[in-house]
């Protein structure tokens, strides 16, 4: 649909708003009962995390989310995705929950009901109380029957306040990142681990899904990274098309097979699956059970093309896939962010279009999208932060051609409300759309919180210098 001004528009009821995570944002690490999480044990051991970062105070939220709420409601913001701490909740992850930290759950939802927000809630974005991880954390099957007990608490104390719920975040971050190279909590190096945590991750899912609607929930869905994966050049130098497939597989079969089709991908290969020992019968069924829609993460694409994993060339690196002859490959016309990241509007529609064929119909919400850059505040006290404007503009715009093209896409968060905790990176990188001062707590709308509040109201997105 393009407007009179060339602009492309977006569907009536198009969901629009902005995404943030528990850890990243509320700070109050111990506050009103909260119990410790992986990520307050992780970010505290020296050496885990730049700067030695923490997230004690992050944004600190838990005080100012009015402030926060506030800012959305000016910039016209529909829609807020945020996740619960399982530790706030349940301190230790079992048990009777923590009314205080429901509390303040309650006291959120209530705040953006009165501003006209509607609340998207995720349940799990990383923060694993750490009695769980001491008893083995995502590794052991205990945990995914926790975290369906978890859920029953969450939705019996907040279920009538929330629109949709999200069982869990990018758990491929999780079982690779926190589980197999440890650059994240818990900081494991165990391949066994990792696998064994893909499949207990998949059926928490699973059990949460069905606790969710056992209670009433009307939407119900997982959130994946996704990742398409492009070969380079003409692909006939050593098994390129084979490396794709195994690449996908790594990347995105092992959690959206089981998810949309209730088994593992064939191409994954075989260390990174849950050892047959694991998955009970019945397991895939529940993890597959319908699901009303699915959560996109987008950043970067991954490009393949024939090489020398010995003898590296520029942009090149070797392919995690292992397969000889291929390397992954960075195009130098690629733009890279801050984080290093390639910007590649096209990837995104290209994914969408992929997931769709997976799954056709289902409504897809792109539940975090956006981009690293080097902010700052400009002598007139601005951030004109013209790099994600631009990112924001043609990631849009790919939105905006995949709907035309079919895509059943029913919303889009934007990746970060705020500056906040990057994980590993501390607060050195800044996903916001408003800059925040970690020493004042100041908050300052960037410009690209500007152009992305005019795209929310006009429901439509200008044409970028590069489709002009
Ligand atoms: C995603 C995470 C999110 C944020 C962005 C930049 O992988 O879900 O918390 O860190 O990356």
């Amino acid at each position: 649909m393009t407007t009179a001004n060339g602009a492309l528009g977006f569907p009536e009821r198009f969901v629009w708003g902005s995404a943030t995570a528990a850890y990243q944002i509320e700070g109050a690490a111990s506050l009103d009962g909260k119990g410790p999480s992986v990520w307050d044990t992780f970010s505290h051991a020296p050496g885990n995390v730049r700067g030695g970062d923490t997230g004690d105070i992050a944004c600190d939220a838990y005080h100012r989310y009015r402030e926060d709420v506030a800012l959305m409601a000016e910039l016209g913001l529909k829609d807020y995705r945020f996740s619960i701490s399982w530790p706030r909740v349940q301190p230790g992850g079992r048990g009777p929950a923590n009314s205080k930290g429901l509390d303040y759950y309650r006291a959120l939802l209530d705040e953006l009901a009165g501003h006209g927000i509607a609340a998207t809630v995720t349940l799990y974005h990383w923060d694993l109380p750490q009695e769980l991880q001491n008893d083995g954390g995502w590794a052991v099957r205990d945990t995914a029957e926790r975290f369906a007990e978890y859920t029953a608490i969450c939705a019996e104390a907040l279920g009538d306040r929330v629109a949709r719920w999200i069982t869990l975040n990018e758990p491929q971050v999780v079982a690779n990142n926190g589980y197999r190279h440890g650059q994240h909590a818990p900081g494991l190096r165990d391949a066994d681990a990792a696998a064994a945590a893909t499949h207990h991750q998949l059926l928490g899912h699973g059990l949460a899904t069905q606790a969710l609607r056992a209670r009433g929930a009307a939407e119900v869905g997982i959130t994946l990274d996704l990742h398409p994966v492009q070969v380079l050049g003409d692909g006939r130098a050593g098994d390129v098309e084979g490396a794709r497939l195994i690449t996908e597989a790594m990347v995105n079969g092992l959690f959206l097979d089981p998810v949309l089709q209730g088994r593992y991908p064939v191409h994954a290969p075989a260390a990174m699956l849950p050892p047959p020992a694991l998955v009970a019968g019945g397991d895939l069924a529940t993890i597959s059970q319908r699901l009303d829609f699915l959560g996109v993460n987008y950043y970067s694409p991954i490009f393949l093309r024939a090489g020398d994993p010995a003898d590296l060339r520029r942009n090149e690196e070797p392919a995690r896939s292992g397969v000889p002859g291929v390397v992954e490959y960075r195009p130098d016309e690629l733009e890279r962010t801050t984080m290093g990241w390639l910007v590649d509007a096209d990837g995104l529609y290209e994914i969408l279009q992929e997931v769709s064929k997976q799954a056709p119909g289902l409504p897809l919400y792109i539940t975090e999208n956006g981009r690293a850059a080097e902010d700052y505040v400009n002598p007139h006290g601005e951030v004109d932060d013209i790099e994600r404007v631009r990112y924001l503009n043609t990631h849009l715009e790919a939105a905006a051609r995949a709907i035309r093209d079919g895509v059943t896409l029913a919303g889009y968060f934007v990746w970060s409300l705020l500056d906040n905790f990057e994980w590993a990176w501390g607060y050195q990188k800044r996903f916001g759309i408003i800059y925040v001062d970690f020493g004042t707590q100041r908050r300052i709308p960037k410009s690209s919180a500007r152009f992305y509040s005019d795209v929310v109201r006009a429901n439509a997105v200008p044409r970028s210098a590069a489709s002009a």
